[in-house]
């Protein structure tokens, strides 16, 4: 136990900041998913110029019994880098929006909002209370222990999750998409029919479709997401479980899937992948979009950081989890696949082609 004088008193004290830290950071979700709750980031934009703190109060229709709240929640938005303080032409202090929040504007075509509200929902925030209970239980995860089901049978059976839910990846598809539609549309040329699995409500493969209009896509997923959509010229929708059977195309797309399962899964995953598409000389290949875990060591501390706190959402949400190269090559080889790319492009995520 360290004492209380000399050089143990320092350790003392840094260590109870160091676990203050720790204790009180859930505080910067919450403050930014109330700043989104209030139309903060869209009401700073509207104006047009730096917000002062008693405009923002009035624009939001806020009691202005609640200006120094209103202040104090903008001071720890300021500190975590999602607005910034400005002059004023009138030379007055004033907030602006910062890139990060740039992302959470409604009208922006790659708004993470939707993301943020649901992933920061009850629903996906209760069963991290139940962490501990699920190492000593018998459940799949600290969903089930939590929610007494798993988060799939959870939003077939709550539309208003299902619907959050799916609005949530469609936010992200729309995002990872422009940069993959910008930076690598090479990998989608030659191919005739790509059938997106686990593809949601379909943002992946509505902006395929209209990229490549010669390219028959198929968006594969549960029934209770896809059941009540309608296709369009070379845009279909199937409903089905992608462990029973998955239709057959050129290539097969695969975005946020692998992680949500287990090794054994995701073998059972890519050989139903692998019976899908053609050989490799007739154009047949796999498409991932996921996370390559980087090992190296001294890494950007946010970026490891973020790749754990996404490992340990696989774990509490689902029964996947985040995977290094040697673990993917690991799954593709085990499944039948002879090689694999990975193209680096979509920051913390990459794009990875795998052929039979
Ligand atoms: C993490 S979401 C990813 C959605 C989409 N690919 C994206 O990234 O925007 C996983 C998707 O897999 C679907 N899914 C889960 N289990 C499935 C199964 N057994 N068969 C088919 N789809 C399934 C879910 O309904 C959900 O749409």
């Amino acid at each position: 136990m360290a004492s209380v004088d000399g050089e143990g008193s320092n350790e003392l004290v840094q260590a109870q900041a160091h676990l203050w830290n720790h204790i009180f950071n859930f505080i910067n979700p919450m403050s930014l998913k109330c700043a989104v709750q209030l139309g903060i980031p869209d009401t700073i934009q509207n104006h047009g110029q730096p917000i002062t703190l008693s405009e923002l109060v009035a624009a939001l229709s806020i009691p202005p019994a609640k200006t120094q709240a209103v202040y104090r929640l903008m001071r720890m938005l300021v500190h975590s880098g999602f607005f910034a303080i400005q002059k004023s032409p009138q030379d007055q202090e004033g907030y602006v929006l910062t890139p990060s929040s740039r992302l959470l504007l409604k009208g922006n075509p790659t708004s993470m909002s939707p993301f943020l509200l649901a992933m920061l929902d009850p629903i996906l925030i209760t069963p991290w209370n139940f962490m501990s209970a699920w190492f000593m239980g018998s459940e799949l995860n600290p969903f089930e222990t939590a929610h007494g089901r798993t988060m799939w049978d959870y939003a077939g059976q709550d539309p208003v999750f299902n619907e959050f839910f799916n609005e949530a990846m469609a936010s992200d598809a729309r995002l990872v998409m422009s940069v993959v539609i910008k930076e690598c549309k090479e990998i989608f040329e030659g191919l005739t029919s790509l059938v997106d699995v686990g593809g949601g409500t379909g943002t992946v493969a509505k902006i395929l479709a209209e990229t490549f209009p010669h390219l028959k896509c198929t968006v594969f997923d549960l029934p209770h997401v896809v059941s009540t959509l309608q296709g369009s010229n070379n845009l279909d929708y199937v409903g089905g479980d992608l462990f029973d059977s998955i239709p057959t195309a050129d290539a097969i797309f695969l975005k946020w899937i692998m992680h949500d399962w287990s090794e054994e899964d995701c073998v059972k995953i890519l050989k139903q992948c692998k019976k899908a598409i053609p050989t490799k000389d007739k154009g047949g290949k796999v498409i991932i979009v996921d996370m390559v875990m980087e090992d190296k060591k001294g890494s950007e501390h946010e970026s490891t950081e973020t790749q754990l706190f996404l490992d340990m959402m696989m774990m509490t949400l689902v029964t996947g989890r985040e995977r290094n190269e040697k673990e993917w090559k690991k799954l593709f080889l085990e499944a039948g696949f002879s090689h694999y790319k990975i193209t680096p492009v979509l920051g913390l995520r990459s794009l990875i082609e795998v052929y039979p």
